[in-house]
């Protein structure tokens, strides 16, 4: 029945619901339920046709008056809720703007191999030397055969390589650029060369492994060179790399290519030969492999041996790396974490001579 009761009870009964709305969805169910087109108030507007004029007139105003004081509340608890969201969302949207911003690396670091290979080809550029490259898929007459590995010497197994094709493959060692440089000179001048690169072998990787490495191959041709022209060449090169109160000692070794063959050590820079875990007690630690060109090396590339003489010597540039900055693991050089690659680049070689 509409009544002028039953509507203020409708409204009373609105009211109690609209404190208990907590968002906007609920609000809008509340209006629909009250308001829409088969809410409460059109149903009691229908039931106005069973009235008389009279009743009519002072129901219908009721009615009026409560559907405009139900639209108004809706509307104001409408903007509180608006408000309310508006207001949660900025505090969980805040930006910080004095939180430090996403640090975006200028790509100055110097890799520290980079920092070897400079430092050693800079070393003998001043000493005359060029610098040569090499291709790094190689064939095997450059990479062995005319190295004094032919075909069937048991030496090639203990560079176990990534062969291409029976002819080429990834050069073992930058011992080629030799071979190519002595070639190509025609008028079979003096040489002095040094010759940086990547090389190839398959080892499995580890912590003193890699299957690709770099090494810094010399070669030194020219009349009379001797032995001591080797040693006093790799004193100045292992002074430069690890200090000046440094002695190198030669031990016999056998590389195919030079005769005599020597290993070479340099006293431990971090003991001073008094013994610790670098250099595992001895006092010297293990850094290139070094010897005077076979006679047979240098006829094979049109050299006369009878004229000439030469020493060559190699080392790999991540252990000279790995000593010079207390690297652990070979593959630190390969991961390129720029927060590590920045921490070496800021020791000053310096400093690993007091240790
Ligand atoms: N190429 C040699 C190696 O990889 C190193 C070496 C170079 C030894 C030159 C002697 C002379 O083992």
């Amino acid at each position: 029945m509409v009544t002028i009761n039953n509507i203020e009870k409708l409204l009373i009964s609105f009211n109690e619901k609209l404190t208990k709305i907590n968002n906007l969805k609920e609000l809008n169910e509340l209006r629909v339920l009250y308001m829409g087109r088969k809410g409460y108030l059109s149903a009691l507007m229908q039931e106005m046709t069973n009235l008389t004029n009279d009743e009519k007139r002072i129901v219908g105003k009721k009615l009026n008056d409560i559907k405009i004081i139900i639209n108004e509340k809706i509307e104001k608890v409408n903007k509180e809720l608006e408000q309310q969201s508006l207001n949660e969302r900025l505090v969980s949207e805040q930006i910080d703007v004095t939180l430090p911003g996403t640090k975006i690396s200028n790509g100055t670091i110097i890799h520290p191999l980079t920092k070897v290979i400079n430092e050693i080809t800079e070393l003998f550029i001043a000493m005359g030397y060029d610098v040569v490259e090499g291709p790094e898929i190689e064939s095997d007459l450059y990479n062995f055969t005319m190295l004094n590995l032919p075909i069937g010497h048991p030496a090639r197994d203990t560079q176990d390589s990534f062969y291409l094709t029976p002819d080429f493959l990834l050069r073992t060692q930058t011992s080629p650029v030799q071979v190519r440089t002595m070639l190509s000179n025609k008028e079979k001048e003096p040489i002095r060369i040094i010759c940086p690169g990547k090389v190839y072998r398959r080892d499995d990787d580890d912590a003193t492994h890699s299957h690709q490495f770099t090494q810094i191959e010399g070669l030194l041709i020219d009349k009379n060179i001797s032995l001591a022209h080797l040693k006093g060449t790799l004193e100045v090169l292992v002074k430069k790399l690890f200090g000046e109160n440094l002695n190198i000692r030669f031990r016999p070794n056998y590389f195919p290519f030079t005769e005599p063959s020597l290993e070479v050590d340099v006293s431990c820079f971090k003991c001073q030969k008094k013994g610790c875990s670098l250099c595992k007690n001895t006092g010297w630690i293990e850094i290139l492999g070094a010897g005077m060109v076979h006679p047979h090396v240098l006829e094979m590339s049109g050299y006369d041996p009878n004229i000439y003489t030469g020493f060559a010597f190699g080392l790999g540039a991540e252990r000279v790396a790995m000593l010079k900055y207390g690297i652990s693991d070979i593959r630190f050089f390969y991961i390129n974490d720029l927060r590590g690659l920045n921490h070496f680049n800021q020791i000053d070689s310096g400093d690993i001579n007091e240790g």
